[in-house]
């Protein structure tokens, strides 16, 4: 599993106003090997969106990829062509998002809009694609009969896993997935969840799972990256975090998820609020919610260590 798929270095993705800067990704790196499923986690305004945008070069204005490299497979995408992203994306790297109509068109029956993408990168006759269509299809749980149905004839996880089917008819080797299950009830997150997981066993498919669910990325990934504030705060394998959270803010969401096992299931939120992002705090940006906070901490933004295999950003540790 250690053959590196995608590897991102030092990104920094800001979005630009007359009056400030928000710098949502600010020198992020990180790395997904082949067959691999990533949980990036981190409040709502972390910046988990923005990079998962900036993997395909798509972050709207006024965001803008300022600096880093995103490397797939050898290439750096950030160097890329229009020309050759376009080829790359739904073809090599594959985007799901929370809210399927977002990229499914209402007015369109979904067959003709998973076609539509194989036809964009596959030099073949329209019926094969159809053919490629209902049999993807039926791989997300999709009776291939519903290939002529618009969006509004399916149940939201129908349509979730139809946007699904479109962003991996092409077998992309690369799955980026935004919030997949947010919006849908246990049962269907669940069946989402071992769809993902069969395409990464099956395909060998690496999935960046981007949420706010730690719990969710601890029952289903393999490894987890804590983000905070448009930074990385610690990586590690899920079990390492699970069991021995180095970074606070790990600490603290890892307490925020309720014991199912105890009777007595109490949530704690993480007291105070995410930082503004047009003016974080200076030094660690998790300094005012921290328990720990050191003076330095205030002024000094601690970065990315190695120790002992893990890695985290925090003052209190030291490579
Ligand atoms: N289109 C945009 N224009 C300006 N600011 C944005 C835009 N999209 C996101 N942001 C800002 O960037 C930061 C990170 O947002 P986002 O990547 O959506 O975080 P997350 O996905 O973790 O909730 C937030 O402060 C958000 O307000
Ligand atoms: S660097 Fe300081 S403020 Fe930030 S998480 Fe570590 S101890 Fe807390
Ligand atoms: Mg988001």
């Amino acid at each position: 599993m250690s053959e590196k798929l995608l590897r991102i270095s030092s990104l920094k993705t800001y979005y630009f106003s007359r009056k400030s800067v928000i710098k949502a990704v600010d020198d992020v790196s990180l790395e997904i090997s082949r067959g691999e499923m990533v949980g990036l986690v981190g409040e709502s305004g972390s910046g988990k969106s923005t990079l998962g945008l900036s993997i395909v070069k798509l972050v709207p204005p006024p965001g803008k990829i300022i600096d880093g490299r995103i490397i797939l497979d050898g290439k750096d995408i950030l160097k890329l062509s229009d020309k050759e992203l376009r080829k790359i994306r739904g073809k090599r790297i594959g985007m799901i998002f929370q809210d399927p109509l977002t990229c499914l068109d209402p007015l369109r029956r979904i067959g003709d809009q998973i076609v539509e993408t194989i036809l964009t990168h596959l030099r073949i006759d329209k019926e094969d694609a159809r053919e490629i269509a209902m049999k993807t299809l039926e791989r997300v749980g999709i009776p291939s009969d519903r290939i002529d149905n618009y969006p509004h004839q399916l149940s939201g996880g129908m349509r979730q896993r139809a946007m699904i089917a479109m962003s991996i008819a092409l077998d992309p080797e690369l799955l980026i997935a935004d919030e997949p299950t947010t919006a849908l009830d246990v049962v269907v997150q669940s069946r989402i969840m071992d769809l993902l997981e069969d395409l990464r066993t099956e395909r060998n498919m690496s999935i960046l799972l981007i949420t706010h669910d730690l719990a969710l990325v601890i029952e289903r990934s393999n490894r987890v990256v804590i983000m905070y504030g448009g930074k990385v705060c610690e990586i590690g394998l899920v079990k390492d975090i699970a069991e021995d959270p180095l970074h606070p803010y790990t600490k603290l969401l890892l307490q925020s998820i309720p014991d199912i096992e105890k009777i007595k299931t109490e949530l704690k939120p993480i007291p105070g609020s995410p930082p503004d992002m047009r003016n974080p705090p200076p030094g660690c940006r998790f300094w005012p919610r921290c328990p720990y906070t050191l003076e330095r901490c205030k002024d000094t933004e601690p970065n990315l260590t190695i120790i002992e295999g893990r890695v985290v950003a925090c003052h209190l540790y030291r490579g």
